[in-house]
């Protein structure tokens, strides 16, 4: 592949997903695109190239942006976050909103559902406590085809045993030939949309808790600064936002701050402080409380 050929595909991924791919990449390229280069008769990545500057299709950037995406995730994805929301930021926001008794949770680049169904599961193992509390959940990703499969709430042995406890696989999944399927009590609770973090993030609303896990990585710095200013545009003022394990604000983004203690964890930097359980920390009295409720 010539290098303008390089350049061209990077710049389309860029522009239209954010996707960051250096040169020493052009394996991932090969590898990714190859079902589409199948298809579409397409020899190499050259012709390719070739086919989407003259075309211009918009189909064929649509399924070359997908492909390229990296679509990674399992239930309960690195425990500590669910623990954190569990523990310290849901029994804040409860506080926060007891009254109005309605949350709003956002799970952006959602991948094929595992994210938002494991808060939906983790919410609706605290029902008592959540008694006639309103609860939204809103899962999105770039992708439509991992939307479509996460809407299809079915899942083989190998994902559902990925990460999520055995109780819980019990309690709400059914066995459908050799997979699992997703009871609709669960099911129900999570509405999943198309949406690209690149484009405007207005119409999505306004969200106490922003779950916003390993999709940032993939973007450079003044796209991750664009993307965090959006998604703040979009929170509460007193709103929660989770990053990835890997991700940090550091050097990123002002908008924001941690949450001391809780790692991953930040609030807007606009935020009038508030007290907040941290394991191992201290508690205000009344998040302690809250907290001594949770199971
Ligand atoms: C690695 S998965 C993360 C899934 C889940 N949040 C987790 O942590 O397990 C990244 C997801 O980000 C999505 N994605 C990539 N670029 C995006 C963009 N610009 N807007 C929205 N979603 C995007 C991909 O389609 C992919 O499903």
């Amino acid at each position: 592949m010539t290098d303008a050929d390089f350049a061209f595909l990077a710049g389309l991924l860029r522009e239209r997903s954010g996707l960051v791919i250096g040169p020493d990449k052009t394996y991932l390229l090969e590898a990714r695109l190859s079902a589409i280069m199948r298809v579409h008769g397409f020899k190499g990545l050259e012709e390719l190239a070739a086919a989407l500057r003259m075309i211009r299709s918009e189909s064929l950037i649509v399924q070359v942006v997908d492909a390229m995406t990296t679509n990674e995730t399992s239930f309960f994805r690195d425990h500590a976050p669910f623990e954190k929301f569990r523990l310290s930021v849901l029994p804040a926001l409860l506080k926060a909103r007891a009254g109005q008794n309605r949350l709003r949770i956002w799970s952006a680049a959602c991948s094929t559902g595992q994210e938002p169904y494991s808060l939906a599961m983790l919410l609706r193992e605290q029902a008592a406590l959540l008694a006639g509390w309103r609860i939204e959940i809103v899962a999105t990703d770039l992708s439509e085809r991992v939307l479509e499969r996460a809407r299809s709430r079915t899942y083989s042995t190998f994902e559902v045993q990925r990460g999520m406890p055995v109780h819980l696989l019990i309690k709400y999944f059914e066995q459908v030939g050799g997979d699992w399927r997703l009871k609709s009590e669960v099911g129900d609770m999570v509405e999943f949309r198309p949406c690209n973090l690149l484009g405007d993030l207005r119409g999505m609303g306004s969200f106490d808790l922003v779950f916003c896990r390993n999709v940032l990585i993939y973007f450079d710095q003044p796209t991750k600064r664009t993307v965090l200013s959006a998604i703040g545009r979009q929170m509460a003022g007193d709103g929660y936002l989770m990053l990835g394990g890997s991700e940090s604000m550091y050097g990123v983004s002002d908008a924001f701050a941690d949450v001391a203690g809780l790692r991953g964890v930040y609030r807007r930097a606009d935020a009038r402080p508030v007290s907040i359980f941290t394991p191992g920390g201290t508690a205000a009295p009344e998040l302690a409380a809250a907290r001594a409720t949770i199971p």
